[in-house]
């Protein structure tokens, strides 16, 4: 089997589940809360950095996964009446039925957008599709290096692929030089990833860096402006 689908479920420390991968020994998230660290790095070190100056945001998630980042986004969205255009790219979707039995739904808001997960799972690619509110998205089933990304469209990048030793491809010059054009002047992106090599690699793109504490068990992560 690919290594890329080889996967199960495994409960993290603040009770949400993440997947593992046997075959990169590497998990989707942190084991110490998956829904603390996607919350932490995606929506409070990042989306909230956007929100708090416009009311309309467009978002890319490179690597859905999951789709935590995504219901992360709509409870923010439905909470602060934001609108939210919302582009998820994943060349290795899960199942309905793995999306059925991950309890990531049930630990966002009280379960209150369930049907809303479920639906990202299902919808079709490459269309864009209303989910609940003010939130649309569109789904792409590819490599994000094989996607044709529109320039100065993005406000918001959650970069959230597997770690550089096992996909160095992810976090190296010539993707962040096409993400970094995609985004908008004043658009900024977040990771989990604090490495060196990829510090290196966005400033060789044109970004100023920032540094916010991380979450439980990560010393820092990395923010990415885009400046003119
Ligand atoms: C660390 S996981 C995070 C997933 C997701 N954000 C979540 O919260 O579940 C990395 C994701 O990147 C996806 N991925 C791998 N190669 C990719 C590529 N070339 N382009 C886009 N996504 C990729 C993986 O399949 C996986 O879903």
């Amino acid at each position: 089997m690919d290594k890329f689908y080889e996967r199960y479920s495994k409960t993290t420390a603040d009770g949400s589940h993440t997947l593992y991968l046997p075959g990169l020994d590497e998990h989707y998230h942190s084991t110490h809360g998956a829904v603390s660290e996607s919350r932490h790095v995606f929506i409070e070190q990042g989306f909230d950095h956007v929100s708090c100056c416009q009311r309309q945001i467009n978002v890319l998630e490179v690597g859905f996964g999951t789709g935590l980042n995504a219901i992360l986004t709509l409870e923010r969205s439905a909470a602060e009446s934001l609108e939210v255009e919302y582009v998820a790219v994943e060349p290795y979707p899960l199942s309905m039925d793995e999306a059925k039995n991950i309890n990531l739904a049930g630990q966002v808001a009280g379960g209150r957008f369930r049907e809303e997960f479920l639906h990202m799972h299902g919808m079709p690619y490459g269309k864009r599709t209303f989910l609940s509110g003010k939130f649309h998205m569109v789904k792409h089933k590819h490599r994000v290096q094989e996607l044709d990304l529109p320039d100065n469209q993005f406000d918001m990048v959650y970069h959230d692929a597997f770690a550089p030793q096992f996909q160095p491809e992810m976090w190296d010059v010539n993707l962040f030089a096409r993400i970094y054009r995609t985004m908008r002047t004043g658009g900024i992106l977040t990771t989990y990833c604090a490495k060196g090599e990829v510090k290196r690699a966005l400033k060789a793109c044109g970004f100023i860096l920032t540094h916010p504490p991380g979450p439980t068990g990560k010393r820092e992560i990395t923010r990415a402006l885009k400046t003119d």
